[in-house]
Parts: C-alpha cells; sequence; structure tokens
C-alpha cells in the first residue's frame, strides 16, 4: 500500500529529512502539507549540504515529484530562491506541483508576526517570524489570499483590500507601524504569476490518481506532533495541523488511503522557542548535547533547548498520530555517556502521570521521574544491524528492545500479519493515571 505519512514526534528538528531521504527511491511523490518556511531540514547528499526550508526535502530525489498541497503556507519569494539555489547545483525541480489552494503569505503578514511577538512581550512564542501565524489566521479568518488568486488581478486586488482594509488599522492604530499599500502587494504578487503558473495544479486530484495508480506517496509532515495548533502545547505551537491528521486536510486525500504512519523520533529532546518542556536540561548535560548534536535552528540560527529523551511524549505521539513506525535518529550522539537517562514518567506535585497531562498547568509543572539505562563508549555510527557486536552493549540493547515492540522501517517490505499492522493501543502502552510516587 502506497500511502506513507511522516511526522516529528517531538518538537521538531528530529531528523525528518533524513528519513526522507532514507526511503528516497522506493517513493514517487514526496508531499508537503503543513507549515511553511519554518520548517528547516539538512540533508547532506554526497557530502553536500542542503538547507530546504519551504520545500520539502523529497525534492533532492530524482525521480520524485514533489508536491506542495493545499495545507502549506507558500512564500513565494522563498520559493523561488529554494528553486533558483537548487537548480544552481544541478537538482533538476521541473516536477513541482503547488496546490492552486494553498495560502501565501504576504509581505504584511510577516510584519504581523514580528509585531505582535514584540508586543506579547514575556508572553512571546519565538516564532520564526516568516508570517506562518497571521497567514493561518487569515485563512480561519477568510480573508487569506491562494495561490489561485494570482491568476486573476481583480479578485487578487479585491481581497488584498479586504486584508489591508483591518489590518493597517492594527498595524497604524496599535503597532504603531506604517500602512501597508493594496498596490505595493498586489504588485508583487502579480510579478510572481507566469513563473509560477507552470507549477499551480490540482494537486487532491493528482494524488488520487496517484494512489490510484499504485504510486508510492510519501505525506511529509513540517514541524511535529508536540508543535501541532490542537495537539501540542497550545499557545507554545505552530499554527498548522502537524500530525497525521494533518496529511489528510492538507492534501486532499480520503483517511483509508493512509497505509503507514512513521514518527521520527530523536534519542534525546530538543526544542526551540517557548513552551514547556519537562525533561529540559540547564546544566552542563544539556551543553554537550547541543555542541554533540549540533543543535542549533537551521531557520533561524538559534541555540536549540535540550533535554534528555522523554517516554510519555512519544507514547503520546504514538497515539495522536497512529504510529505504525518509529525511526529512532542521533543515537550516536550519546556515545560515551555512562548512564542515559530516559523519562519514563513524570511527577506533578506528587502525582506519578504516565501520560502526557492533558492540562497546561500541569504540564508545566511536570517532573521527570527518570530510569538509567547503560551507556556504551564505541563508534555505533556504522552500525547497520542490531545484531551487530557494537549494537550488542547493554544501552543499545535496552533501547533495540523498544524498538522492536514496533515494526521497523527495516522491515518495510516484509509482508506482516494483518495485527502487526495495527497502530500501538493507547491502552496497551497507559499504565493508569494519577499514580503516587
Ligand atoms: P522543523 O520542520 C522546530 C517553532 C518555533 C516556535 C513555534 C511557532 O524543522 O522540525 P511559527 O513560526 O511556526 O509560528 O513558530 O514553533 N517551530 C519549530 N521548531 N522545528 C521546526 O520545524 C519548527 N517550526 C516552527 O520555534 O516556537
Ligand atoms: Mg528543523
Amino acid at each position: 500500500m502506497p500511502a506513507i505519512v511522516l511526522v516529528g514526534a517531538q518538537w521538531g528538528d528530529e531528523g525528518k529529512g533524513k528519513a526522507t531521504d532514507l526511503l528516497g527511491s522506493r517513493v514517487d511523490y514526496v508531499v508537503k502539507f503543513n507549515g511553511g518556511n519554518n520548517a528547516g531540514h539538512t540533508v547532506v547528499i554526497d557530502g553536500e549540504k542542503y538547507a530546504l526550508h519551504l520545500l520539502p526535502s523529497g525534492i533532492l530525489t530524482p525521480g520524485v515529484t514533489p508536491i506542495i498541497a493545499n495545507g502549506v503556507v507558500v512564500d513565494i519569494e522563498v520559493l523561488f530562491e529554494e528553486l533558483d539555489a537548487l537548480i544552481s547545483r544541478g537538482v533538476d525541480v521541473s516536477r513541482l506541483k503547488v496546490s492552486a489552494n494553498a495560502h501565501i503569505i504576504t509581505q504584511y503578514h510577516r510584519t504581523v508576526d514580528k509585531v505582535t511577538e514584540r508586543f506579547l512581550g514575556k508572553r512571546q512564542i519565538g516564532t520564526t517570524g516568516r508570517g506562518i501565524g497571521p497567514t493561518y489566521a487569515d485563512k480561519i479568518n477568510r480573508v487569506g489570499i491562494r495561490v489561485q488568486d494570482l491568476f486573476d488581478e481583480n479578485i487578487l486586488r479585491q481581497k488584498v483590500e479586504g486584508a489591508l482594509a483591518q489590518k493597517n488599522h492594527l498595524l497604524v492604530k496599535v503597532y504603531n507601524r506604517r500602512a501597508i499599500s493594496v498596490d505595493e502587494i498586489v504588485t508583487d504578487l502579480l510579478s510572481y504569476a507566469e513563473r509560477l503558473r507552470p507549477m499551480v495544479a490540482d494537486t487532491a486530484l493528482l494524488l488520487h490518481e496517484a494512489l490510484t495508480a499504485g504510486k508510492t506517496v510519501l505525506f511529509e509532515g513540517g514541524q511535529a506532533t508536540m508543535l501541532d495548533v490542537d495537539h501540542g502545547t497550545y499557545p507554545f505551537v505552530t499554527s498548522s495541523n502537524a500530525t497525521s491528521g494533518g496529511a489528510v486536510t492538507g492534501s486532499g486525500i480520503g483517511p483509508n488511503r493512509i497505509d503507514r504512519v512513521l514518527a521520527v523520533v530523536k534519542a534525546y529532546t530538543t526544542r526551540v522557542g517557548a513552551g514547556p518542556f519537562p525533561t529540559e536540561l540547564f546544566d552542563e548535560s544539556g551543553e554537550f548535547l547541543r555542541a554533540k548534536g549540533f543543535e542549533f535552528g537551521t531557520t533561524t540560527g538559534r541555540p536549540r533547548r535540550c533535554g534528555w529523551y522523554d517516554a510519555p511524549v512519544a507514547r503520546y505521539t504514538a497515539r495522536i498520530n497512529g504510529v505504525t513506525d518509529f525511526v529512532l535518529t542521533k543515537l550516536d550522539v550519546l556515545t560515551g555517556l555512562a548512564a542515559i537517562p530516559v523519562c519514563v514518567a513524570y511527577s506533578v506535585d506528587g502525582v506519578r502521570h504516565d501520560e502526557v497531562p492533558v492540562s497546561q498547568s500541569d504540564f508545566h509543572h511536570a517532573k521527570p521521574i527518570y530510569e538509567d539505562f547503560p551507556g556504551w563508549t564505541e563508534d555505533i555510527t556504522g552500525v547497520r544491524t542490531f545484531e551487530e557486536p557494537a549494537a550488542e552493549r547493554p544501552g543499545l540493547r535496552a533501547r533495540a528492545r523498544e524498538d522492536e515492540r514496533r515494526p521497523h522501517l527495516r522491515d518495510r517490505r516484509r509482508p506482516r500479519p494483518r495485527s502487526d499492522r495495527l497502530p500501538a493501543r493507547p491502552d496497551q502502552l497507559a499504565r493508569g493515571p494519577g499514580r503516587r510516587v
């Protein structure tokens, strides 16, 4: 079955680009279904490093058709910049298709993003400043500009007028900024229309036809489960659905077409921007992870907040996304540690929680309960199977055992019994709420 959804299991930057790259040639289409150029994938191919923000990382795989679907917010200037950078390095980008229904990030969205953050002061989200939130807000408010609007100047002008009528009041009277002119925006947007035109398509129909023809389609989620606007640590989230459900609404395929849901999880945890993070480290262990894992934002260059692996978050991700497979990344960063603490549950005011608490205040107060796993010292970067000697070390074995409870990426081609294909059941994973520690 050909539809695979790939999501981030934590707060982003889990190495989703690398997982996409591993699936590589087995995939015919790669679809970005949420977010915009707030994402950041660093992919290294043949020693060449590519940093992508808006384009799905699958664009680097020869023969793959990359798709920017309706759930994405598109900054067209960034789109062309990224395309030009790839073209100059000899990457074939001619297959790219962009949904006619995707919303457009304009200059006023970027401006509003920055001024709102400034006005939030201490309550800042720490957004990437790319205009993501304001563009989704306009979409929900029904004053957004869509890709298809670029091809009808009258409609475009009306829509921009509608959007700016409100926004200019806000910018001038509340934020003390200059008003943005309708002409300026319309001229800017129209200047992209002709180059964009051949890329624009009914991508929902295209995907329907591809799946019907038995093609393999990878839906590549931007951001991650804990940054999802519904299921993440609201309000410290992004403004889209980064979970597997977002792949359905964000691309226009039916939920029953999805066969596999892969979640990419890092062997420790990182977060950029504000919001709760129970296993965050403020000591030299955090510094160790940041330096060794090179945890600095691809998009904004900010140092990432670092902490130990959080199992309740992975459990939550398994449940919310219907995860069928986990891809574990950056295990080698932990090499050399005598013991590896893993958060197995939280203590909230003395009460044990095996699940992510539903109350935001509780999550803010959650203290990790750690179990130590023995570490290893040998280089594991060349290890490819769990049978190799280095993988026989106790710490790795413990980790491997956890992994083996789920079908693994490497087993993808092996036929499996029906029961094995069901997502992990949350009631089998949970040990009941509210036990005292
Ligand atoms: P990838 O795809 C990590 C975070 C921002 C901020 C919050 C809201 O590389 O994993 P936004 O600009 O989206 O309104 O910011 O979400 N954020 C990310 N953190 N990785 C990302 O993407 C992120 N995209 C947004 O730091 O806290
Ligand atoms: Mg990133």
